[in-house]
């Protein structure tokens, strides 16, 4: 899976071209980056998304299509970036925030020329696992604010449900720009400054200091229990206050959800105008928002 980055991968400090050496990318100045069980890491361990490192671990295809077989995620990513297979065959994709791999996979599927996937968490390996089929796909292990990429290498740059989750939603979505072509175009969704998104903001400070594997255990417990009771008027009042997921698409999968509301670092939410004003100032052009409100979409000039 590594050799197919050989052409793609920069030092991230310094853009210099990287040559491979064993189990490792080596810059001229001697820095080293390992490749670890086939994924190149360019970060030193997961920093602040230990959340999604337990996350996309313990549920690695919950919500991959290939394996579900319910089309739920190819329906979120037609809606959220407006992109049809067609968009996306014989491109060179970046998916930013790669998650367990399941846009990736459906994009490899789309007849991508390259995927690469890309994630600072240790999502990596469920990813690296469930794209291992697709010879157009790979993942590396690196943080949105510092990519191991040349500018303009990619066709089409595609993060959903990413940026919100880093320390400044908008520098991160800036130093996604510059990594497109000319004529090249990038997807966004981020949280909406609004309902549930919001109530979470009073919950997450306390929430994300549990540790995951604990919060979860909760998580499997209180969204089952609460389904089954949702007539009691005690359990409604939870409910309003702690709002859980309920997608109609299986337990697994609100478990899911819920604990993704509530664990993660950094939750930032948006307004449609905010992340348009982003994509203008950022030079890009025939700027969309998509029926999703802070789905963005933008072309490089
Ligand atoms: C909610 S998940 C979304 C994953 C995938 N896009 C999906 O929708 O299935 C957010 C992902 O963003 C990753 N992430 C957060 N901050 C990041 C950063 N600075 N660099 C790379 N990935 C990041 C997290 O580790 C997590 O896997």
């Amino acid at each position: 899976m590594a050799e197919a980055l050989d052409d793609l991968l920069r030092c991230p400090e310094t853009g210099a071209p990287l040559r491979r050496d064993g189990d490792a990318y080596v810059a001229p100045d001697g820095r080293r980056w390992p490749i670890v069980r086939g994924v190149p890491r360019f970060v030193p361990d997961d920093a602040y998304v230990g959340s999604f490192s337990f996350e996309w671990n313990t549920h690695p295809t919950t919500q991959l299509d290939a394996r579900t077989g319910a089309g739920w995620s190819e329906e979120i990513l037609r809606a959220k970036t407006g992109l049809s297979p067609e968009d996306v065959r014989g491109k060179v994709v970046l998916d930013a925030g790669v998650g367990a791999g399941r846009f990736s996979d459906l994009m490899a599927r789309w007849g991508a020329a390259r995927v690469v996937g890309v994630d600072l968490s240790l999502a990596v390996e469920a990813a690296r696992d469930n794209l291992r089929a697709h010879a157009n796909a790979s993942v590396v292990q690196a943080d949105i604010g510092r990519l191991p990429f040349a500018p303009a290498t990619f066709d089409l740059v595609v993060s959903i449900g990413v940026l919100h989750h880093t320390s400044d939603t908008r520098a991160h979505f800036e130093r996604l720009v510059p990594l497109l072509r000319p004529g090249g175009t990038i997807c966004v969704w981020v949280y909406p400054h609004e309902g549930a998104y919001l109530q979470r903001n009073a919950w997450i400070p306390f929430t994300r200091r549990l540790p995951p594997a604990r919060f979860h255990r909760w998580c499997r417990w209180f969204v089952p229990f609460a389904r089954r009771h949702r007539r009691r008027v005690l359990v409604q009042y939870a409910l309003q206050l702690f709002p859980i997921s309920d997608q109609g698409l299986g337990l697994d999968n609100d478990v899911l959800d819920t604990f993704d509301a509530y664990s993660p670092w950094y939750h930032g939410t948006h307004t449609p105008d905010e992340v348009v004003g982003w994509f203008e100032a950022a030079g890009l052009e025939d700027v969309r928002v998509l029926p999703w409100d802070t789905a963005v979409r933008g072309r490089r000039p």
